[in-house]
């Protein structure tokens, strides 16, 4: 898999639809989906970003199946993630609802970042 291509286009689609809620803020006045806003444009694009540039700087890291691994419990997981928190922030479920789901979906994409960790340890150089 082409980790760094997958990550780029996986973040912009997060920025695309980032960018979307801020338009919708800016133009509505209606703030409250600030969260999923800065989680869609920091969790989903910037670290998108940054894991492809770090993939293809060091690309010894890319080419291991701990970088697909990474992939793939840093991107379905952040849908995942992004979308109980849309139904949060729009009241369709209570704090409460995110449970189970949501904190599954951060262990993942915590275990994303150690798997990265481990990686970088071995590889990056
Ligand atoms: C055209 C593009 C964008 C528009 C129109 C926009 C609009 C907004 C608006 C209206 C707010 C709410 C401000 C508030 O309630 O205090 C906000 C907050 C924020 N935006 Fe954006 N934004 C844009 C792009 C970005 C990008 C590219 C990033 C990050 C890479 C970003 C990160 C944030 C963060 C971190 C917050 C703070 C959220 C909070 O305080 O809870 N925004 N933006
Ligand atoms: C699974 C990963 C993450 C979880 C579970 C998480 C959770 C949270 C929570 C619960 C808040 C407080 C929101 C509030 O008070 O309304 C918050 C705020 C914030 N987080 Fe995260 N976060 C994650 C990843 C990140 C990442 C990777 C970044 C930046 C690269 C980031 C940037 C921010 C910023 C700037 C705020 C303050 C703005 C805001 O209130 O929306 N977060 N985060």
């Amino acid at each position: 898999m082409n980790v760094s291509r997958n990550f780029v286009l996986s973040g912009t689609g997060f920025l695309v639809i980032g960018i979307g809620f801020g338009i919708y803020m800016g133009a509505s006045g209606n703030h409250e989906f600030a969260p999923l806003h800065a989680h869609l444009n920091l969790l989903g694009f910037v670290l998108s970003m940054i894991f492809a540039m770090a993939y293809r700087v060091f690309p010894a890291m890319g080419d291991t199946k701990l970088a697909t691994y990474h992939f793939w419990l840093h991107v379905p997981p952040g849908v995942v993630l992004l979308i109980m928190l849309f139904l949060l922030m729009s009241g369709t479920i209570t704090e409460a609802g995110m449970v189970p789901v949501a904190p599954i979906a951060e262990i993942l994409i915590f275990g994303g970042v150690i798997v990265f960790l481990m990686n970088a340890l071995k590889n990056a150089n």
